[in-house]
């Protein structure tokens, strides 16, 4: 008796025999890699990037959640390789696809990296073939952009032939607790086959898998979940710049507002939204409803106020200047923090690029320090982070605390500084009341 499509994928993901790549080494492809690895599959990630390929090869890690010692023991044992060349897709049986899905200049979707993958990947595919989309993405693209170039141009049907499906990444980079291995996992498929081969694989190595009733399923819980903190993090920017105006201290309404068991989450203001994913994936969203004649109307507002902090930070710190006496213009600014959040080492989208764009435009000579981050280089940006950060604290006339990392020492920065304008809070009790202070 001759075995389905179904049957056999599903016998070679439960005994692991099935060959897995991942497309794309990065923040999300190199740990769901690892995953599959230490699960028992043997594992091939493929990325143009020559760097990463290499990295990975010789056993190290690029990846600050993933140890290096990890990537070591998975190469030696063979259970994990890497290349740049895609023909080895021709031997592999379940793929998960991990490309970054960043934003055009005009604020479009760039979905150029998906179908990239999707061509390179059209090119090998084979019957008994399972392939999830875990970038995030409109609702639709799984189905309208990926199944026509995989499915109908192969004549392999969907289903049967082989099975596609959208599975959202979750990952919060630098978080230990909540981690890609125990964080739950949506997955959903073009077809009910396609969820099952698509949950059976990924239960194999993760421990908790959420099949939901179709792709577009799995592709909107994303966009909600990524809508629902870009909006309430506009929703409580704009309270910070209310409070502003009523003389309020908006961390102490925040924090009473906490002790609410119920009904409340917090969230907090600060210099404007960073990282690749919070202040682009709604964008996807309402892009795809603005073709349907349809205006996201929440997402616009939120973000209308979220681009707009970097310019409120900048209005405090001439606020802050000018009751010294001084103007923007020739002073010397220290920008502490460039990473998007604490204790991680990505830029991406990070406020303290617009931030550092406006000081210089205004023609202030600006500076920073990021432990993680030892170099700018932007948009025509480039810096170096200050060798020396207390010598720089105590120098500079103003220090904006951009990103809050814990290794900061916030006491010795308050002690040496002459003036601080602290977007996060980061001085807490201790900037409260003080005259050098100048909190959002
Ligand atoms: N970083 C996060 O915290 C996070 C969290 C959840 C979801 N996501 C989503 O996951 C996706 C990937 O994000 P990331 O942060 O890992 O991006 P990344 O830039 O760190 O990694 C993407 C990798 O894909 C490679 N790549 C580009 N084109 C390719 C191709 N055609 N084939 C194979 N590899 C290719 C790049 O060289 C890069 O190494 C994005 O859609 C993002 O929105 C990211």
């Amino acid at each position: 008796m001759t075995l389905s499509n179904e049957q056999l994928i599903l016998n070679q993901l439960h005994d692991r025999t099935a060959r897995v790549a991942v497309l794309g080494l990065g923040y999300v492809g190199l740990p769901l890699a690892t995953i599959f690895a230490e699960a028992g599959f043997n594992v091939i990630g493929i990325d143009p990037d020559e760097g990463k390929v290499a990295t990975v090869s010789r056993g190290e890690s690029h990846i600050q959640d993933v140890p290096t010692e990890q990537v070591a023991r998975l190469v030696a044992a063979g259970k994990l390789h890497a290349t740049t060349d895609f023909s080895v897709l021709a031997d592999v049986e379940a793929v998960s696809i991990c490309v970054p899905t960043p934003l055009r200049k005009t604020g479009d979707p760039d979905l150029s990296f998906i179908l990239d993958a999707s061509a390179e990947l059209a090119k090998y595919i084979h019957p008994g073939m399972v392939i999830v989309l875990e970038s995030t993405t409109y609702p639709g693209t799984t189905r309208e952009i990926l199944l026509p170039q995989l499915g109908e141009e192969n004549n392999l049907v969907v289903g049967e032939d082989f099975f596609l499906a959208f599975s959202p990444e979750r990952v919060d980079p630098g978080r230990t607790d909540w981690t890609t291995l125990n964080t739950p996992k949506v997955v959903g498929g073009i077809t009910e086959a396609c969820s099952e081969v698509a949950s059976t694989w990924y239960a194999q190595a993760l421990q908790d898998v959420v099949p939901v009733s179709s792709a577009e399923v799995a592709e909107m819980a994303k966009l909600l979940e990524n809508t629902f903190r870009m909006i309430n993090i506009g929703m409580v920017n704009e309270m910070a710049i209310m409070c502003d105006r009523l003389g309020i201290d908006v961390w102490e309404v925040i924090d009473a507002a906490a002790t609410k068991p119920f009904g409340f989450m917090k969230f907090t203001p600060g210099p404007g939204l960073g990282g690749h994913c919070i202040p682009i994936d709604p964008l996807y969203l309402s892009w795809k409803l603005r073709a349907l004649n349809y205006t996201a109307r929440f997402i616009d507002l939120a973000s209308e106020i979220n681009t707009g902090m970097p310019r409120h930070v900048l209005s405090m710190i001439q606020d802050a200047l000018n009751e010294q006496g001084k103007p923007l213009k020739g002073s010397d600014v220290l920008v502490l923090g460039a990473a998007y959040k604490p204790d991680v080492d990505d830029l991406r989208e990070s406020p303290a690029l617009d931030v550092i764009g406006l000081l210089e435009q205004k023609g202030a000579r600006v500076f920073y320090h990021d432990p993680y981050i030892p170099h700018l280089d932007h948009e025509g940006l480039e810096i170096d982070s200050v060798p020396d950060l207390m010598e720089a604290v105590a120098e500079v006339d103003c220090v904006v605390i951009i990103t809050n990392h814990s290794s900061y020492d916030y006491p010795a920065i308050l002690g040496a500084a002459k003036l601080i304008v602290d977007t996060r809070n980061a001085l807490g009790e201790a900037g409260r009341n003080n005259t050098r202070v100048y909190r959002l």
